[in-house]
């Protein structure tokens, strides 16, 4: 049988991932919908473009009825929802696109999720059985474990504290509520940093890479001490596959790679790699670690993130396969071999791409593959 998958946001860095790994397994139909803001880049998803399985919407997730006409048209039995406003300190200058996109935005596609779920109900009970919508959330909502020993569970409190993070604990409220209200079959996963190919250099880790490659300076917040827990997207790209599949529908998974490492010593490895792999450098650049450079703090700045993954280890049998060190070294190669990617997503070149690949559809309809 061939599983229709609705994707939202799968121009974005993790849904691309997402679609690439998807349109392998054979029988899966895919339609990507997606709003293309700076971070939305069909380039990502070239090597399907053309695919007759797979079918682009140029669509804005706050808009109802261009939800319900996409869930009307495309008659999904997997609902995978990435879309959102993704960057902390972008929320943190301008949070009202994060309240709109991961709340109202969220809401929109739940409402519109609800209207289609009650009608298959009547007309196609057995794919009204195996609905579901699963819903991709980070560890940001719960807060900050401040140095202490603890990871983070599936029942840990909330206690988020950037704007960006707030948005996504509403999202995730917003879920639940209509899971439990309305019986919805939703799924919840909360994941932690990813890192790899196709990530907007506006990161930590791509933007490390882009800015030591130009001999400017490396941006390491404060003291650079704080813990982040890093993923290798393509890992979190089978996890997500996994829950949406095979997960129970209500639960709530965490997601992780066990690879604690403080943002100064990210950097570091990312230099020593750059040191190896592009020996080259700049003018004037003696050692990539000279650029290193300490800056005011990040406000609100969550000390230590980290994920107790046992859960979907034990239930769903899903591990990471790459550790930090194998898939840093695939990164930072990639970001070596695609500068001119990375050119052209920051430069807005990417739209005339989109635009001499795509055609006019794709920047104001739909293209259907
Ligand atoms: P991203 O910023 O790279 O991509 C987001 C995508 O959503 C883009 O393609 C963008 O165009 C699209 N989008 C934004 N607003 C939209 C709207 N209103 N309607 C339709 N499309 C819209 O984000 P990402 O890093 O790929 O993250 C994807 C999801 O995973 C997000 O929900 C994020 O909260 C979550 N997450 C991310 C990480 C991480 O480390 N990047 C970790 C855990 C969870
Ligand atoms: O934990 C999951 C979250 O990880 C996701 O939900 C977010 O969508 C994703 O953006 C990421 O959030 P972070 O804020 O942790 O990622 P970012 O790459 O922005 O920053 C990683 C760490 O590096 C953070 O502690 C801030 C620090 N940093 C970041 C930048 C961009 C710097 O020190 N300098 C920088 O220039």
């Amino acid at each position: 049988m061939v599983v229709r998958y609705l994707v939202t946001g799968g121009a974005g860095f993790i849904g691309s991932a997402v679609i690439r790994r998807l349109r392998e397994i054979a029988a899966a139909d895919v339609v990507n919908v997606d709003k293309l803001t700076y971070a939305g880049n069909l380039e990502s998803l070239s090597a399907i473009a053309s695919d007759s399985r797979y079918t682009f919407v140029h669509a804005d997730i706050c808009d109802p009825a261009r939800m319900r006409d996409v869930f009307h048209t495309f008659r999904p039995d997997i609902v995978m929802h990435l879309a959102a406003e993704s960057h902390v300190d972008r929320s943190i200058d301008g949070p009202a696109a994060f309240i709109e996109t991961n709340i109202v935005g969220t809401y929109t596609l739940l409402e519109a999720a609800r209207w289609y779920w009650q009608g298959l109900k009547e007309s196609d009970p057995v794919k009204a059985q195996g609905f579901r919508l699963h819903h991709v959330s980070t560890d940001e909502v719960y807060g900050d474990l401040n140095g202490s020993g603890c990871l983070f569970t599936e029942t840990t409190l909330y206690s988020p504290s950037s704007p960006y993070a707030a948005s996504k604990a509403s999202s995730d409220h917003l879920v639940r509520a209509w899971h439990r209200t309305y019986g919805l079959p939703t799924l919840i996963t909360n994941c932690s940093n990813n890192y790899g190919p196709y990530h907007f250099p506006e990161k930590l880790i791509p933007l490390m890479i882009r800015n030591a490659r130009a001999g400017k300076p490396l941006p390491v917040y404060g003291n650079g001490q704080q813990v982040r827990d890093w993923l290798y997207v393509e890992d979190h790209a089978r996890a997500l596959i996994k829950v949406a599949t095979e997960g129970e529908v209500g639960e709530t998974y965490n997601i992780g790679g066990h690879n604690e490492v403080t943002n100064l010593e990210v950097v570091e490895r990312v230099c020593e790699l750059l040191e190896e792999l592009a020996p080259d450098k700049p003018e004037g650049v003696k050692q990539y670690r000279d650029l290193i450079t300490f800056v005011a703090d990040r406000p609100g700045h969550d000390l230590r993130y980290a994920i107790d993954a046992s859960k979907i280890e034990r239930e769903l049998g899903w591990v990471p396969s790459e550790t930090f060190e194998t898939g840093l070294r695939k990164t930072v190669q990639w970001y070596l071999d695609n500068e001119d990617w990375v050119e052209r997503v920051t430069s807005g070149a990417y739209r005339e791409w989109v635009e001499k690949h795509y055609g006019e559809q794709a920047v104001d309809g739909a293209k259907h593959g």
